[in-house]
Parts: C-alpha cells; sequence; structure tokens
C-alpha cells in the first residue's frame, strides 16, 4: 500500500530564537531526554518481539499474553441482542446491542455513568454495588416489560486478567491507578453474578472481554484487512489472532493447531524489569511513587494517565533545580500536586495557535495560577512535543513488535483510547516511527495503518458474546466452562 500518508505534524523549533539563553540548556537537556531515535526504537523493537514469545510459553515473562478463549473473527452475519458493560478506567458504560441479519449492522442504546474516583481506592463490594446499580437502572429504564428472557452480558473488564474460560477472569493485578483491595487473584465473575441474583436482574456473563479484544474483533466485524486492536489512552495494550498452535502454554489442551485464539497482550506491562526502555528520573519517580511500582513500564511511559504527571515532574524539576529560572516568584505550590495535570493540557498547549502562545497563558492562568513569560510557554510548548512524541514513538514499537512477530507486512490496526483519538499528532508521529522501524521507503507511511476503531467494549463485547454462544451450539466447547449454563442462553 502505498499513500500519501498523514501530514507531518508542524515543528516549533524555528522559534527557539525567542528563547532566552538560559532556557537553551535545559530545553536541550529534555531533548536529550525524551527522544528516543531510530537505532533505540529498533533495539526495543527486537526485545519486545522475544518478550511477546516468552509470554506465550509456559513459562511465561512479564507480558503476561493472556488467552481470552475468543476464537475467531467475526463473519458479520451474527445476530441477537446483548448486554454490554464497559468498566474502563474513568466511566462505566452499559450498551444494549442488536446485532441485525445485515452484515455488519447493528443498533445500539446506551447510558455512561461517570465512575466516582472514590472508586478506584475503595472496596470491592462499592464497586460491584455500583456495577449493579448501573446495570439495574439501565434495565428499568429500557426493559418495563415482564419476565424478560435472560440477557446475556458481555464484561468488558479492561484489567489483565487470566482466563481459564471465556466467562471467567482472574484479575492479575489492578493497572491505571486501581487500587482495590480482596479483587486482585480472583475471578472477578462470581461477585458480580451474586449481586445480579440478588438484585433479580435478568443478565447473565456470556464472556469477560478485555477492550483491546473488543476492538480488535468490532474492528474485524467491518474490516478484513483489520489484525490488531490497540488501546492508546488512560492505559495501553494490544490483542491479536494466533494459531493454537504458536501458544505453547496450550499445548496440554490438545486443540486443533489451526485453530484461531485471541491473545491480549498486556503489554503495558513489557520491559518491567528496565532493560531497554530509556527511562528518565521522572519516569523513575511516577514508578516509584505507583499504587504499584515496578509493574507497567510501557504503560507508565506512554499511557495518557501518565503523560500529565511527566510534564509536571519535569517542571518541578527544573524549578527546584535552577531556582528562579522559570515561574519567577510566582507560588508554584498548584504545580507541586501530584497528578493535577492530565494529558488534556499538553495536548491544549500543542494545539495552541498561536505565536505568542495566549491559549497557554490562559491555561497556566487558569490551571496552576502562574502568569507565564513568552520564553517560558515555549519551554512548555517544547516539553509537550517531546513527551508527546516520545509516546507516540514508543507506542508503535507495540505495533510493530506484534507484525514482525507474526510476519505481518501489511494490515490494518484498529485503535482507540483518548490519547488515540484526541491527542494532536499521535497518528503521525507514530507512523513515522513504523515507517523508521520497518524500514519502508521515504513516501510509505501507511503500510501499517493504524485506524479508528469501532466501538470495541460495547459493539466487540456483544460480538464475542454472539461468537461464544454461537460455538456452544456448535459443540467447540474451548475454554467454555459450564455448557448447560451457556445453553440457558441460547
Ligand atoms: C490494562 C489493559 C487494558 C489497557 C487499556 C491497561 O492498564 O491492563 O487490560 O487493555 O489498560 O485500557
Amino acid at each position: 500500500m502505498v499513500g500519501l500518508g498523514p501530514k507531518q505534524p508542524p515543528s516549533r523549533k524555528g522559534s527557539m530564537h525567542e528563547v532566552p539563553q538560559d532556557l537553551l540548556g535545559p530545553i536541550q537537556d529534555f531533548e536529550k531526554a525524551f527522544t528516543v531515535d531510530k537505532s533505540k526504537l529498533k533495539e526495543i523493537v527486537n526485545h519486545f518481539v522475544k518478550e511477546l514469545e516468552k509470554g506465550l510459553t509456559v513459562e511465561g515473562g512479564n507480558i503476561p499474553m493472556n488467552v481470552t478463549w475468543v476464537m475467531g473473527f467475526p463473519d458479520g452475519h451474527e445476530e441477537g441482542t446483548y448486554l454490554a458493560l464497559d468498566m474502563g478506567g474513568t466511566n462505566l458504560r452499559v450498551c444494549e446491542i442488536t446485532l441485525t441479519k445485515e452484515k455488519g449492522a447493528f443498533d445500539i442504546t446506551q447510558s455512561k455513568y461517570k465512575m466516582p474516583d472514590e472508586l478506584r481506592t475503595g472496596t470491592a463490594e462499592e464497586l460491584w454495588e455500583y456495577i449493579a446499580d448501573c446495570l439495574q437502572q439501565f434495565i428499568e429504564t429500557h426493559h418495563q416489560e415482564k419476565n424478560i428472557a435472560k440477557i446475556p452480558l458481555g464484561f468488558t473488564f479492561s484489567y489483565p486478567a487470566t482466563q481459564e474460560y471465556v466467562d471467567h477472569g482472574i484479575l492479575q493485578r489492578w493497572t491505571k491507578g486501581f487500587d482495590i483491595d480482596g479483587v486482585e487473584g480472583k475471578d472477578v465473575v462470581p461477585p458480580l453474578e451474586e449481586i445480579l441474583k440478588k438484585r433479580g436482574l435478568p443478565i447473565k456473563v456470556a464472556a469477560l472481554i478485555n477492550d483491546t479484544t473488543g476492538t480488535l474483533i468490532a474492528s474485524a466485524y467491518t474490516d478484513d484487512a483489520m489484525k490488531i486492536g490497540c488501546i492508546f489512552g488512560t492505559g495501553v495494550n494490544a490483542a491479536y489472532m494466533e494459531n493454537v498452535g504458536s501458544v505453547p502454554k496450550l499445548a496440554h489442551m490438545n486443540l486443533p493447531a489451526d485453530m484461531p485464539v485471541a491473545i491480549n497482550c498486556e503489554y503495558g506491562a513489557f520491559d518491567n524489569e528496565h532493560i531497554v526502555l530509556p527511562l528518565t528520573k521522572y519516569d523513575e519517580i511516577i514508578d516509584r511513587d505507583s499504587p504499584r511500582p515496578g509493574q507497567q513500564a510501557f504503560e507508565k511511559m506512554t499511557a495518557g494517565l501518565y503523560l500529565g504527571e511527566i510534564f509536571r515532574l519535569a517542571l518541578v524539576d527544573l524549578i527546584d533545580s535552577h531556582p528562579g529560572l522559570i515561574f519567577k516568584n510566582q507560588d508554584v505550590s498548584k504545580l507541586r500536586k501530584p497528578y493535577l495535570l492530565d494529558a488534556s493540557f499538553l495536548a491544549n498547549i500543542e494545539e495552541d495557535p498561536f505565536e505568542n502562545l495566549s491559549n497557554t497563558l490562559d491555561l497556566f492562568k487558569s490551571e496552576l495560577n502562574i502568569q507565564t513569560t513568552e520564553a517560558e510557554r515555549v519551554l512548555a510548548r517544547r516539553l509537550s512535543e517531546l513527551i508527546g512524541t516520545r509516546a507516540a514513538r514508543l507506542s508503535a514499537c507495540g505495533v510493530a513488535a506484534i507484525c514482525t512477530k507474526k510476519n505481518i507486512d501489511s494490515c490494518h490496526v484498529g485503535a482507540d483510547g483518548s490519547v488515540f483519538t484526541k491527542y494532536p499528532h499521535f497518528k503521525a508521529r507514530g507512523a513515522k516511527a513504523l515507517q523508521e522501524i520497518l524500514d519502508w521507503p521515504a513516501n510509505v507511511t501507511d503500510r501499517v495503518d493504524i485506524l479508528a476503531a469501532e466501538d470495541g467494549s460495547g459493539v466487540g463485547a456483544a460480538l464475542i458474546a454472539a461468537l461464544t454462544l454461537k460455538r456452544v451450539k456448535a459443540g467447540n466447547l474451548a475454554g467454555i466452562r459450564n455448557m448447560d449454563d451457556m445453553k440457558t442462553l441460547l
């Protein structure tokens, strides 16, 4: 595929003359710390491929490579009505999806509920009660009729889970800043089903789904070239289809070697040992002060949850190491609050269209109560570009590693998540990195094309529930815990 390719992001390097000499040094230090050149990208991808392979073995490695029991792509003719529950990082969404006869078509009704921040670090009971409240409210609003038949639910639970069965998942560890006691190491489906039963809700979990697997399946529903589903959002991760024969940790099950199975990589955990990733001192602080130090090394350098914090830590470091150099005589106490800034702060700076960066002036004033000089704003802009560019280039390494491992020369990648959809130039920067890593000719930037995905945690979850029931009907029981139970949904 040779295309015109995405427009290259504009660089403001030309505006460096506006920066006084004393800020040039710190800017150069940031450039050195955050720039990941082509040879480093290739080194990262080489290591990444080995780690993906290791994750598929019995011994395992850092990257869990979770077997999802999603056994193949939809053919576009799936049918039926399903509920989808999406427990993402920020919102909880309930959808009812009817897959219609027409190939690739569906109807959707949905409600979104803001997840209270306290839930992230609350108790397991509060979490399940909250989820049940949302489901109950949804059912009461949309199903006033009595005696409705059991509705199959696709539960998108976007955290690493070991799945021995498709409707089962033991939480390996919380990610994305969640820290709810008593859930890690346990199957998350029984407590949900218990509370649904207690409330008399006619819902049964047909499949536990990761958002990446949902994205992969939803995107493949309408595009046969889709080979990978990615999330670049609060967290990062990808899923792709493997053959059972290439998954040594499944060998004991004696399944047909050519049977497809989706693998949820959980590659946010790539390089937890810090062998190859170019960590800065800010990445080290983020890891040290996080609820799970030593975990999710790759995610902590690339995901939306951390970009604002990296930026904040870099500015605080400059304030402390060069007193009076920036924000002279300003009260910087707000800037000292961990996680005060999110990725949208950097995105807004990068999008500031004004030559004197007047939107950035307003942002610093309103969010941080800091009055900036133009030179300080130029520094903030460059720092945002560096952090955003590093995130995009490192993110491309995960995609390149899967393509390399699977010998994929050309494909579509379905992507979702706030960083992909909202962060300026993320796609173009990632495409440029893919070109460097995979040695494409200069005029090719889309051989592996990362495209906005279909709704993975809604439509994808419904499709996975449909695919699961379809194969129960056909007698393919790999990864089905209780056939009789599943049959109540047919
Ligand atoms: C989770 C993954 C998820 C990703 C994107 C990570 O923190 O561990 O399961 O797919 O975030 O939401």
